[in-house]
């Protein structure tokens, strides 16, 4: 009872800005993001944020003529405490628009068109292959916590005997696939490319896709900078500038 009051009053000295109004006020759009999450979001070798997700921000940001200032989150915290709290004003996370998210989240219009997949170590011995009937027996799969892959693997893996072991950092997830200590992570289909195009010869995805996803831009519940968010989209989408983000970012060469 202590603790949730400390923590109530704590969420409440740290709510900031979540509308149009507020943030243009600031001059500051918070982004929240978990970047470890190539190609939508990690850090460059300079150490600077970079990947989809961030130039998609930065439009949103740009059209609302305010500076974008990216705040490193934990997924698990990320969605959705540091939005329903206020402590960003938005999240762009590789976040998939899921039902149960959408009751205390809002989310802008679908963004991109993702799937859950599993990540192998490259040349792994082991038959993957879905759907399974034994398959799964004895085995330990990886999942990011609070993530969609999560509940894909509670929901159809675990009932078919595979051990579920849950990672707070998608990185740490990948360097057990790679030591060979899981047989094999979930994660969304553009990460697998992605690291085969920057580490190649280590992954690869087995079997096929587990769940189509879509993902959106996330916001306080009904926050206007929904509105705002959706209009930079239809923009970018019109322009062209979307697919030139696309060939940037995901489309493989
Ligand atoms: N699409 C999945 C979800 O929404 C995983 C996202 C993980 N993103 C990240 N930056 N680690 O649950």
């Amino acid at each position: 009872m202590k603790r949730a009051l400390v923590l109530l009053l704590s969420l409440s000295v740290v709510a900031q800005a979540t509308s149009v109004a507020e943030v243009k006020k600031k001059g500051v759009l918070v982004l929240g993001t978990d970047p470890t999450f190539a190609p939508f979001e990690f850090r460059g070798a300079d150490g600077q944020f970079q990947g989809f997700d961030i130039d998609i921000a930065r439009a949103v940001a740009k059209d609302l003529g305010v500076k974008l200032e990216v705040r490193p989150v934990g997924f698990g915290a990320l969605m959705p405490q540091s939005v329903t709290s206020g402590r960003v004003d938005m999240a762009l996370s590789a976040i998939t628009i899921t039902p149960e998210r959408a009751k205390i989240v809002s989310f802008s219009a679908p963004y991109y068109r993702s799937a859950q997949v599993f990540i192998v170590k490259s040349g792994n011995p082991q038959k993957f292959g879905w759907p399974w009937n034994s398959g799964m027996k004895g085995k330990v799969i990886g999942v990011q916590a609070n993530t969609t892959g999560q509940y894909v693997a509670n929901d159809l893996l675990k009932p078919r005997g595979a051990t579920i072991k849950v990672y707070d950092d998608f990185a740490a997830g990948l360097a057990d696939v790679r030591a060979g200590r899981i047989a094999a992570l979930i994660g969304d289909a553009p990460t697998v490319t992605d690291l085969q195009k920057r580490l190649p010869g280590q992954f690869q995805q087995a079997g096929s896709d587990l769940a189509a996803e879509d993902y959106g831009m996330v916001f306080r519940k009904n926050s206007d900078l929904v509105a705002a968010a959706n209009k930079t989209l239809a923009r970018l989408k019109a322009s062209g500038e979307y697919q030139n983000l696309l060939n940037k970012w995901i489309v493989q060469k």
